[in-house]
């Protein structure tokens, strides 16, 4: 046990310098640049400039990874409960940025391709394209509402609208479900919410999985 105890301190020690750079204003600047200008540029050019519509599937599956990430990241962390992983936490917010910028390039992009914009592509329970839209406008308020001003104003309400995210996981994985219309998809999506209510269960009940280092003994 006292091995054990120690390993994980030296592990805590070794990663420490790693933490707080990553924590840093400097490195926290690199990740704006990165996610403000860098990708809505490089996706304007892309997009708009050099016309390279067949990116827009590509896209809505990398919007659809980060949002995966975005979502289990606070209860795996919580679980997991070593500080060492915290800092995952405080990033999440440029993910959303992120996660926004690709989706909403995926939904315009298809829309402009496909004339979207026409309400009768979204009727029907059974219609992909319907889980999409309403994935696509929480995307959109969520976004509108992520800055320190909305936070501000809405107080204890901005943390009620945040909540929307969680629809995001059901929708989207309807709107893969129905698109493909294959069982194995259909079943690892399933299982993947499943999995979610799950973590977000033992998040709630504070449950963790318990590492001894000498603080916490
Ligand atoms: C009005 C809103 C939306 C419309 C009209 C729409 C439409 C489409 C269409 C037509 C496809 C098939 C593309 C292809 O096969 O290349 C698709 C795929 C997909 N969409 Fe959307 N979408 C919308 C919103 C979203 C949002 C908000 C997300 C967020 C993550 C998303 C994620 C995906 C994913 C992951 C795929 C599968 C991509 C693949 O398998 O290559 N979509 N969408």
């Amino acid at each position: 046990m006292e091995n054990e105890i120690q390993k994980n301190a030296k592990m805590s020690e070794k990663l420490e310098p790693w933490i707080n750079y990553l924590q840093s204003a400097k490195f926290r600047t690199s990740v704006h640049w990165l996610i403000y200008i860098f990708v809505p540029l490089t996706l304007f050019i892309l997009l708009v400039v050099l016309q390279q519509h067949n990116l827009a599937g590509q896209l809505g599956e990398w919007a659809w990874q980060i949002l995966i990430l975005i979502l289990f990241i606070k209860p795996i962390v919580k679980i997991i409960a070593r500080k060492e992983l915290m800092w995952l936490l405080t990033y999440r917010r440029e993910l959303g940025i992120l996660c926004f910028y690709l989706a909403f390039s995926h939904l315009a992009t298809i829309i402009f391709l496909l004339k979207g914009y026409q309400i009768t592509n979204y009727f029907g329970l059974k219609n992909f394209m319907l889980y999409g839209a309403i994935a696509g406008i929480i995307f959109i308020f969520l976004y509108l509402t992520s800055n320190n001003l909305a936070m501000r104003i809405l107080k204890k309400n901005w943390k009620r609208l945040q909540s929307l995210s969680y629809l995001l996981l059901p929708l989207i994985s309807a709107h893969q479900i129905l698109l493909a219309q294959e069982t194995e998809d259909a079943l690892g999506l399933i299982a993947l919410n499943i999995a979610f209510i799950i973590l977000k269960i033992l998040e709630y009940k504070k449950i963790t999985l318990k590492f001894k280092t000498q603080t916490n003994e």
